[in-house]
């Protein structure tokens, strides 16, 4: 038995394992940053994949057995080839999740027309995954997508409640609303984002319902793991956290106690 693995590029995915923490707070977790490389969202497709595939290796190598990709870049990127060619060959036993199925899947509760906007990296929005998922979900939805390659910088740097975030975020905001008004559903594709949501409410004004994945991932855990009960008995239940960063420990702490709001401990690990 082991702990449930929780990857990002940095402190987004924190984002989730907050919620997933409060859905499944009988569970051992293991968060890890690859803080020293963030942020993946600029990198290309070969470089994510490689990253996030030594990610899930450290964290297989520590007892996880299920690892959720917190990550959408690494999930547009790097889920499908880990889980079709490499899962196989290393250990077809254990499962790597990602964040952006859980999300897309409950669009349909949530736009009225159909019009869905996505905010992402500029790696996940190029992949085109949230346009071909949306697409076999919801085939009569139209989805128009815009990179924010600003937004992730600005919250790594911890400049995300700064009047610089008001600019971009208002910028992006409007360019998107540009090229479809009638968007009435915002996907922030990015575990990142939630912590400009009050910038994001402020541009977007009740012009459209907005999307954050962290409660939709929870929710699609619990529910994965009372239909896998195999993958449950491998999962173990002390309610701890770990967290692990490929950056200095002092500084992930930091950073990572404003995401969770209580005073985090982190260890260095080498990928
Ligand atoms: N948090 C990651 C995501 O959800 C990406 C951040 C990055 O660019 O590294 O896409």
């Amino acid at each position: 038995m082991g702990p449930i693995g929780v990857f990002d590029s940095g402190y987004g995915g924190l984002t989730i394992l907050k919620e997933i923490r409060k859905a499944l707070p009988q569970y051992d977790f293991m968060y890890l940053g690859d803080n020293a490389r963030a942020p993946y969202g600029t990198r290309s497709f070969d470089v994510v994949y490689e990253f996030t595939l030594q990610a899930v290796k450290a964290l297989f190598a520590r007892g996880c057995h299920l690892v959720i990709l917190a990550c959408n870049t690494a999930s547009a990127k790097a889920l499908r080839s880990i889980q079709q060619k490499d899962l196989p060959a290393i250990d077809p036993s254990r499962r790597v999740l990602g964040v952006i199925i859980p999300t897309v899947e409950t669009l349909g509760d949530i736009s009225a027309n159909g019009n869905i906007g996505l905010l992402a990296t500029p790696g996940t929005v190029s992949s085109g995954t949230y346009d071909i998922e949306i697409a076999k979900f919801f085939p009569k939805f139209r989805t128009v997508s815009h990179a924010c390659p600003m937004w992730v910088p600005l919250v790594e740097n911890r400049e995300y409640d700064g009047p610089g975030a008001d600019y971009f975020v208002e910028k992006d905001v409007n360019a998107l609303f540009a090229e479809e008004p009638d968007t009435d559903t915002i996907v922030l594709g990015c575990t990142h984002y939630p912590l400009l949501l009050p910038k994001i409410e402020k541009a977007v004004a009740g012009r459209a319902r907005i999307v954050t994945q962290g409660h939709l991932v929870a929710a699609s855990l619990a529910d994965y793991l009372s239909r896998h009960p195999e993958i449950d008995a491998e999962c173990s239940k002390d309610g701890s956290v770990t967290y692990l960063t490929t950056e200095h420990p002092d500084k992930f702490t930091g950073m990572a106690s404003v995401f969770m709001e209580q005073p985090v401990t982190a260890r260095r690990i080498e990928l």
